[in-house]
């Protein structure tokens, strides 16, 4: 292994950039070669490469998005875009490749592993949370911080008002943000996609803790529940209760930031993982974290398999919202 190249790839998160560095300064540790690949697979279709020292990673270990820019890429999903993309690696005489993303992202890192001698490995990188194999990706700890600071802001107002609130917060298909966020934010209710909503459930809820003196309710919805968006569920809820409502989207606010410091050490600590696990010469493995460990997961359970939604943090959170 010498020449080794690093990509962030689909929705950036915050720690993204602690990763990359980590990977340049441990594989220079190495004596490896570490080439950046600009905009992910859109990039590498490109040939987009830039060569990265351990200078070009100065400065960047707290800032939020991704220094190598990032796309979600359709063309990697076809055969001859991945076909494209083998070439590209193999052409730039690359021995080793870290895609850091989420499980589309490993499913490109799969199948280029397999078209190709270069050795694979991805590092998980999404505020979602949602891939098998590790507890926490990396993003998802800052995502969880930006929508509580949110949620402890709107507590003010929609006390002071006496209102029901619907925050919705990002989770394309699963609700481990909106658990965490609700849990930590003391919300009322947390509607997720793994769980599915009752409207009429919840109205009773909500009217019930109006009754026993809540001055003010916050529901936190997943963008991806089953029910809608939080403006459609907001307006079936208030007006079946004919009550005064506001909804607060907090979207793509929650991508950017600084990244805690959980996240820039899980980060530091995968993308020294990723690089020696490619010295060590494995290759089409996810390194993410579990039980406190490095852990490696073969790329096809990270999508064949699900993570599981904790459902006693889920009943704990109504248990404390009473
Ligand atoms: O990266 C995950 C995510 O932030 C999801 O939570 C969200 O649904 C999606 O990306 C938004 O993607 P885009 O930035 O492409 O609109």
């Amino acid at each position: 292994m010498k020449r080794i190249a690093v990509l962030t790839s689909g929705g950036d998160a915050p720690g993204m950039n602690a990763a990359v560095r980590a990977v340049v300064r441990c594989g220079s540790a190495y004596g490896l070669e570490v080439i950046g690949i600009r905009r992910g697979y859109a990039g590498l279709l490109e040939r987009e490469f830039v060569s990265l020292g351990p200078r070009s990673v100065a400065n960047v270990l707290h800032r939020g998005g991704t220094l190598l820019g990032t796309a979600r890429c359709e063309e990697m999903k076809t055969p001859e875009g991945l076909r494209r993309g083998a070439d590209s690696l193999e052409e730039a005489s690359l021995d080793g490749l870290v895609a850091i993303g989420g499980d589309g992202t490993f499913r490109g890192a799969q199948a280029l592993a397999e078209l190709t001698h270069v050795h694979v490995v991805g590092i998980p990188g999404t505020i979602d949370n949602d891939v098998y194999g590790t507890d926490f990706t990396i993003g998802f700890d800052t995502a969880v911080n930006t929508g509580l600071d949110a949620i402890d802001r709107i507590r003010d107002t929609a006390e002071a008002h006496q209102r029901l609130f619907f925050v919705e917060v990002m989770g394309r298909t699963r609700g481990f943000i909106a658990l965490d966020v609700g849990l930590a934010g003391g919300a009322e209710e947390v509607l997720v996609p793994e769980v599915r909503t009752d409207i009429d459930a919840l109205c009773a809820s909500i009217r019930t803790q109006f009754e026993a003196g809540k001055r003010a309710s916050i529901i936190v919805v997943a963008e991806g529940d089953d029910a809608g968006r939080a403006f459609e569920i907001a307006e079936r809820v208030g007006t079946k209760l004919e009550m005064d409502y506001r909804v607060c989207v907090i979207g793509h606010v929650q991508r950017g930031g600084a990244p805690t410091a959980r996240d820039r050490l899980l980060a530091s600590k995968l993308g020294s993982g990723a690089v020696r696990a490619l010295v060590e010469g494995r290759t089409g493995v996810m390194v993410g974290e579990l039980a406190g460990k490095v852990a490696e997961t073969p790329f096809e359970l990270t999508w064949s398999q699900q993570k599981e939604l904790d459902m006693d943090m889920f009943h704990l959170m109504r248990t404390l919202a009473r």
